[in-house]
């Protein structure tokens, strides 16, 4: 950035941020209110985003930050009105998200923010040489397979845990801020006309959004699979709880839709995700069966087991195929590139997936390794003084935190149903990346944070 726009990045960050919407909030659920985004202001200063992040700098909270304000801006595309048993507008928060001045200050430092979230791609996926349709197809049906062939790691990695329902919940949560809004992003590439290929795309669309009949539209039957496992179904309720990865995959998909010059990475995109999906779904479905019986219904799954092999195919020859043939060979590496890119933002979602499992089943174990931690001599300590029902909105941190309390009581929430109270007394090892917030359970509470340096075998 230079200095003209950075000023103007900052400028108008300040104003995006000053809406009552993205304040701090005294829960870590959202009420059914699809708008308040709450987000806490030390996490949010405009040089934290100056730069593009590397891969190996993913697991920074400026990272959160930012796709989680990414995913307000692009949302403000959509509409979103609250759904559940009690649909309860709250006018006020309506129109504070869709007011035009949000809006204007959002579209400012999107491109920025755009830039500090994916730009990493761009030196992660190289695509170089010739390509045609065939070695084209031949390259995405290898990478297909090497995925169909192979063991599924969410299974492996999820039923492993020692608390597999916790686990399973924690990935549905996951899902959540995409499935409860399924297609959505796409349906910005059904506007306009590109030919007969429109009308391949659309009917792909409306598969997802159930040909207009609403129990049928997959939204819909996610929302059925989140009340069976007994986690509320209203969209974004969770929004605290989504990694930065989670939202990187649904970000994504607005990213290249949105910017219709990377239409054809959409194109990529769509085609690895739907092919995919019907096989990773297959593996899901049989997560969720192993850990709760038969008390969580996996149509959601079993569903996209057998329509996404159409919707895969469709994407490849209804779309690809004759978009390639009309338009030129030269869109193939911008198809390619986002068929890889789309592919390694998933994988890495599921290793963050895995490490923050991991992170929730050794809570105990970090406990120990803080207790019996000694900070070497002069190392910086943070003290804070909360009073009770302080909440610090879920962030992560750029370093392994110790974290000690003095007096007082805190809760330390790693998901919805993962806590941890601390005493007086008592520590704890925050790994570096990993989500949590905390919140204060007693009158007062004084606390202590320094960097952790010692060894680290939870993650
Ligand atoms: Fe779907
Ligand atoms: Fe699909
Ligand atoms: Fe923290």
């Amino acid at each position: 950035m230079n200095m003209f726009s950075s000023l103007e990045f900052k400028e108008n960050l300040d104003r995006f941020l000053s809406s009552p919407l993205l304040g701090n909030r005294r829960d870590f659920l959202s009420n059914g209110c699809p708008y308040t985004r709450p987000c806490r202001p030390q996490d949010l200063q405009a040089e934290l985003f100056t730069k593009a992040l590397t891969e190996q700098e993913l697991d920074r909270n400026s990272y959160l930050a930012a796709q989680r304000m990414l995913n307000v801006i692009y949302e403000k595309d959509l509409v979103l009105l609250p759904t559940g048993k009690q649909k309860k507008l709250d006018i006020n928060a309506y129109q504070s998200f869709y007011s035009s001045d949000h809006y204007r200050s959002g579209e400012v430092i999107r491109e920025d923010l755009e830039r500090h979230c994916f730009d990493f791609l761009n030196h992660e996926i190289q695509i170089s040489g010739k390509w045609d349709i065939e070695s084209f197809t031949a390259y995405c049906q290898q990478e297909l397979d090497d995925i169909a062939q192979s063991e599924s790691s969410l299974l492996k990695n999820l039923t492993a845990s020692a608390d597999p329902e916790s686990a399973t919940r924690f990935f549905l949560i996951q899902c959540a801020g995409d499935f409860l809004s399924e297609a959505s992003a796409m349906g910005r590439n059904v506007l306009g006309n590109f030919g007969s290929h429109t009308s391949e795309l659309f009917k792909v669309f409306i598969d997802e959004y159930g040909y207009g009949v609403h129990e049928k539209k997959h939204s819909t039957i996610f929302e059925h699979m989140m009340t069976d496992a007994e986690l509320d179904n209203r969209l974004h309720t969770y929004w605290q709880f989504y990694t930065a990865s989670s939202l990187s995959l649904i970000n994504y998909f607005h990213y290249i839709s949105k910017n219709h010059q990377y239409f054809f990475r959409y194109l990529g995109a769509l085609y690895f995700t739907e092919a995919s999906l019907a096989f990773t779904t297959k593996s899901q479905s049989k997560l969720v069966k192993q850990v709760f019986g038969g008390r969580v219904k996996t149509k959601y799954f079993d569903e996209h087991t057998h329509i996404d092999v159409h919707h895969g195919r469709m994407a490849l020859e209804k779309i690809i195929m004759p978009v390639v043939k009309e338009y030129g060979e030269g869109i193939l590496p911008e198809i390619l590139r986002g068929f890889q890119e789309f592919a390694h933002l998933q994988e890495l979602a599921d290793e963050d997936l895995y490490r923050h499992i991991r992170t929730h089943d050794t809570l105990a174990e970090l406990q120990e390794m803080a207790s019996r931690y000694q900070a070497q001599e002069g190392a910086e300590v943070a003290e804070f003084v909360e009073s009770e029902g302080e909440l610090s909105v879920t962030h992560c941190h750029d370093v392994n935190e110790h974290f000690s309390v003095v007096s007082g009581e805190i809760d330390l929430v790693f998901s919805p149903h993962k806590r941890v109270k601390l005493k007086a007394g008592q520590a704890i090892v925050i790994p570096k990346g990993i989500l949590h917030g905390s919140c204060v359970v007693s009158k007062q509470c004084t606390y202590r944070v320094t960097e952790y340096r010692g060894e680290l075998c939870a993650s």
